[in-house]
Parts: C-alpha cells; sequence; structure tokens
C-alpha cells in the first residue's frame, strides 16, 4: 500500500474530517450493511465493459468489495488501482487483497481522491457510492487526469428521488446523514462529472433514489 501525506489542505477539512470519521467507525460492519446493494455493484462494474488486460481506477474503494468482480473481468493481466483515503477501510481492503492473493494486481493509495498520484493512465475508472468524491471538481480533475483518452468512467450513488416520493426520500436522507460529509449536490450528483465526460447516460433505480451513470473521457482540451 503506497501512502500519500496531503500536499496541500483538503477542500474542505471539516468536509474531509467527517468523510474520515464516517468510516473509522464504519469499517468493521461495512462490507456487511453493503450487501443489500449488491447488485447495484454488480451492474456498474457489468457498465465498465472491461477487457483482460486493462486497467481500471477504483475511486473510494473502501474495503475493496469490487476487487473480485473487477478482476474476475480483467483477468490475470489486468490490474486495479484502488484509492483510498480512510486508514480503517483500506486496512481492510489490504487483508482482502492478501487473502485473495492477489498483490501483483492491485495497487492500493492511501490518498484523498483529490491528491492520490500513480504512474500510468487507465482505461476505466469507477465510482461506485462516492458522492463526497464526485461533489468535489479536484478530486474529479485528478482522477480524470490519469484516464486514457476514451477511458470508460462509471459513477453509482444515492440522489433525491421525486418531491412526490416523500417515504423514499426519507431513505435517502437516513443513508446519506450516514455515509457522505454533506447532503450538497444529492439533487444531481453527478453534475460535475456529466459536465467532464462525453456520451453522458444516467438511468435511475430504486423508485429514483439511486442513479446510475456512464460516460467516456475524451482527454485534456489543449485549450
Ligand atoms: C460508501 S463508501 C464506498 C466504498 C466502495 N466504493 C464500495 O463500493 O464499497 C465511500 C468511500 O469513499 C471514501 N472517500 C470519501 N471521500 C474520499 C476522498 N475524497 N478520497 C478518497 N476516498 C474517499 C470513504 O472513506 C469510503 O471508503
Amino acid at each position: 500500500m503506497v501512502k500519500t501525506r496531503n500536499a496541500k489542505p483538503p477542500v474542505s477539512e471539516t468536509a474531509h474530517r467527517t468523510a474520515l470519521q464516517q468510516y473509522r467507525v464504519r469499517a468493521d460492519l461495512y462490507d456487511l450493511e453493503l450487501q443489500p446493494f449488491e447488485p447495484l455493484r454488480l451492474e456498474a462494474i457489468e457498465r465498465l465493459q472491461l477487457q483482460p488486460g486493462e486497467v481500471v481506477l477504483d475511486v473510494g474503494c473502501g474495503t475493496g468489495l469490487s476487487f473480485a468482480h473487477l478482476l474476475e473481468r480483467l483477468g490475470d493481466k489486468g490490474k486495479v488501482v484502488g484509492i483510498e483515503q480512510c486508514p480503517e477501510m483500506i486496512d481492510k481492503a489490504q487483508a482482502r487483497i492478501d487473502a485473495m492473493g492477489v498483490r501483483q494486481q492491485v495497487v492500493l493509495l492511501q490518498a484523498s481522491a483529490e491528491d492520490a498520484r500513480w504512474q500510468g493512465l487507465a482505461d476505466a475508472a469507477i465510482f461506485h457510492f462516492t458522492h463526497d468524491v464526485v461533489r468535489c471538481p479536484e478530486a474529479i480533475d485528478n482522477v480524470l487526469a490519469h484516464l486514457k483518452p476514451g477511458a470508460r468512467v462509471v459513477t453509482t450513488g444515492l440522489q433525491w428521488a421525486a418531491p412526490w416520493a416523500g417515504p423514499v426520500n426519507c431513505f435517502v436522507m437516513g443513508a446519506a446523514l450516514y455515509s457522505v460529509s454533506s447532503l450538497e449536490g444529492l439533487n444531481q450528483p453527478w453534475g460535475e462529472l456529466a459536465r467532464r465526460l462525453q456520451h453522458f447516460e444516467r438511468h435511475d433505480t430504486w423508485m429514483g433514489s439511486v442513479y446510475m451513470a456512464t460516460g467516456t473521457w475524451p482527454g485534456a482540451s489543449d485549450t
């Protein structure tokens, strides 16, 4: 595991601390809590359209629940780069990698998505339930700068359902207060990515409370 010290203060110290604290206390039970959401993970990973031998960035990888599914599609020549800022979460991810015997294929970066640095360009990136990351322009720009032109990007997460869906939004509120540092942007969490990607397509599921979106990174413009 590679640890990166934050070179500059994170975008918002308070949000950063809140996000760290939330996952410090959740790490032990996280995998259990995520069980009802696992079908969404499989659908998101399917939408990455991974090919054997490719490299994929798992942004905010948490405990590494996506690793086995990603590697299954990438084959033994493919690679996963997991970026995760919470020490307790990334320790679980490291333990998972060790148990799976895939140290050669999974690189873990303990850093915030806005500060993580690594060599090479990836073929795809997944932001699975990472609201704090997809609402942070600096984090998105840093991740996209490490993708090949044409790379596929998939993002999934909570959002406000339609205003008339009151009980559904009670679920969104409860889940969000437990898992994100700010409710800001829950009406269009994908907005920052949509502005930067081509062929951006989104569909809503779970009665509108969860979005799943795909797009293609065109590469940095020269202008
Ligand atoms: C809901 S969990 C999702 C974990 C994983 N993607 C999954 O599908 O199980 C959100 C994760 O994003 C991480 N996170 C939040 N803000 C981050 C940031 N700015 N940089 C890197 N990781 C971040 C949290 O520590 C947490 O592990």
